[in-house]
């Protein structure tokens, strides 16, 4: 069968690869502890469950999504509402809003809505795994952009040479990062935007971690003067609500990058089910304790693997966002040697750092989206079990 060239340059997906590692070791009946994909093991909200059940029994839902086809204006004016109330963030829902399945379509969608064939198209290294396949799609290329530890792992854009940034039609970013667990400042955003409208380049800044913060103010891209100008946001149900499996986010900002993505998504994918969408308000005027105390839940297990991480030495900057831990790995290891070691030993899954780009060799990704419990078998067996480790 004639598979398209296109594919030829897209490795298998990580997390796919990871879930295949941890079902086989699973299979042959080892009790494995995934520590490596971002995937909250925590329920929804019950009051959100409710909301999807009975506009599942209407029959009206059962439909098409496609009557307003940016998504329903009623989850659109939804998010017009929490931008307000969480990044103080004044949208448009007509014109600067269009619903997603999950902010993972929307960095492919935005692609297919901004870049051209040939074009060349930033993305920070390590960076999330989505970008680059949705950039060799559209037959672009991407660039990367160091992020490095001594910079609090944000990108020094004066390092971009300006004959890449001149050639460049888009950026793609996110903050609260993953896989590093960095902010943003907002200093570091009005450079961005002063950059952008230098070059003439368009932000996808995907922000699926806004709510997971440390200490730190949540921080929209478009809560910045000029961000409408040059960008969207990319944001998603999944992570502040559990909903990772529901499938639902929004592009929000520039109209024309929102008008497009549209365009693309009504050719392309109709929408989604409108009693998630129902689901999704519920979610978004009602849930922000909600959202409180799942941030709460992750400072305590964050706090716990911590503790446990200094004990065999670790040194390091704790981030202050998202559920992850960006660790270095230790002397004599490689991300993907101790990612090895972590499994053969202790039967623990990671993520190695080198599998999201060249600049995440020496680091190992640790999600906290595991059951307390788990999670303390996890750190206990790490304790028990790992050969002594040192550090440069
Ligand atoms: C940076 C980043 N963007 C996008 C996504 C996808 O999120 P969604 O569930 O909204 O598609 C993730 C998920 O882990 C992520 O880490």
């Amino acid at each position: 069968m004639h598979i398209a060239k296109r594919l030829e340059k897209v490795p298998p997906y990580l997390f796919m690869t990871l879930r295949n590692k941890i079902n086989a070791a699973r299979a042959q009946g080892i009790d494995v502890i995934s520590l490596a994909i971002g995937d909250p093991v925590d329920a929804t909200p019950d009051r959100v469950v409710e909301a999807l059940a009975a506009a599942a029994r209407d029959p009206e839902n059962h439909r098409y999504p496609t009557d307003e086809e940016w998504g329903m204006l009623a989850f659109r004016e939804a998010v017009a509402r929490w931008y307000g109330r969480r990044y103080g963030v004044a949208l448009d829902a007509k014109k600067e809003i269009v619903a997603l399945i999950g902010s993972k379509e929307g960095c492919h969608h935005f692609a297919l809505a901004v870049v051209d064939e040939g074009d060349t198209v930033l993305v920070t290294d390590p960076g999330y795994p989505g970008y680059k396949p949705s950039i060799w799609f559209v037959g672009a290329e991407p660039y990367p952009v160091a992020m490095r530890a001594e910079n609090g792992f944000l990108p020094n854009l004066s390092e971009i040479p300006s004959e890449v940034a001149k050639k460049a039609s888009a950026f793609y970013l996110n903050y609260p990062n993953n896989p590093t667990g960095a902010v943003a400042t907002r200093a570091f955003l009005e450079e961005l935007v002063a950059f952008a409208k230098a070059y003439d380049i368009a932000i996808c800044y995907d922000n699926p971690y806004s709510e997971v913060v440390f200490g730190v103010e949540r921080l929209s891209f478009l809560s910045v003067p000029g961000a409408k100008e040059v960008g969207v946001e990319l944001n998603s149900l999944s992570k502040p609500f559990n909903m990772t499996g529901w499938r639902i986010g929004m592009a929000s900002g520039n109209p024309d990058i929102v008008g497009a993505i549209a365009k693309v998504k009504s050719n392309t994918d109709s929408g989604i089910f409108n009693a998630i969408q129902y689901a999704g308000i519920e979610a978004l005027d009602h849930c922000d304790a909600f959202t409180e105390h799942m941030v709460g839940v992750y400072r305590v297990r964050r706090e716990r693997m911590l503790a446990a991480l200094d004990g065999l030495g670790w040194r390091f900057d704790a981030p202050k966002g998202t559920f992850y831990l960006w660790v270095p790995a230790p002397k004599g290891y490689t991300s993907a040697s101790f990612c090895e070691l972590l499994l053969e030993q202790c039967a623990v899954v990671s993520a190695p750092g080198a599998a999201y780009g060249v600049n995440g060799e020496g680091y190992v990704r640790f999600s906290l989206t595991v059951a307390e419990d788990r999670l303390d078998e996890a750190l206990r067996r790490m304790t028990e079990r790992l050969p002594k480790l040192e550090f440069d």
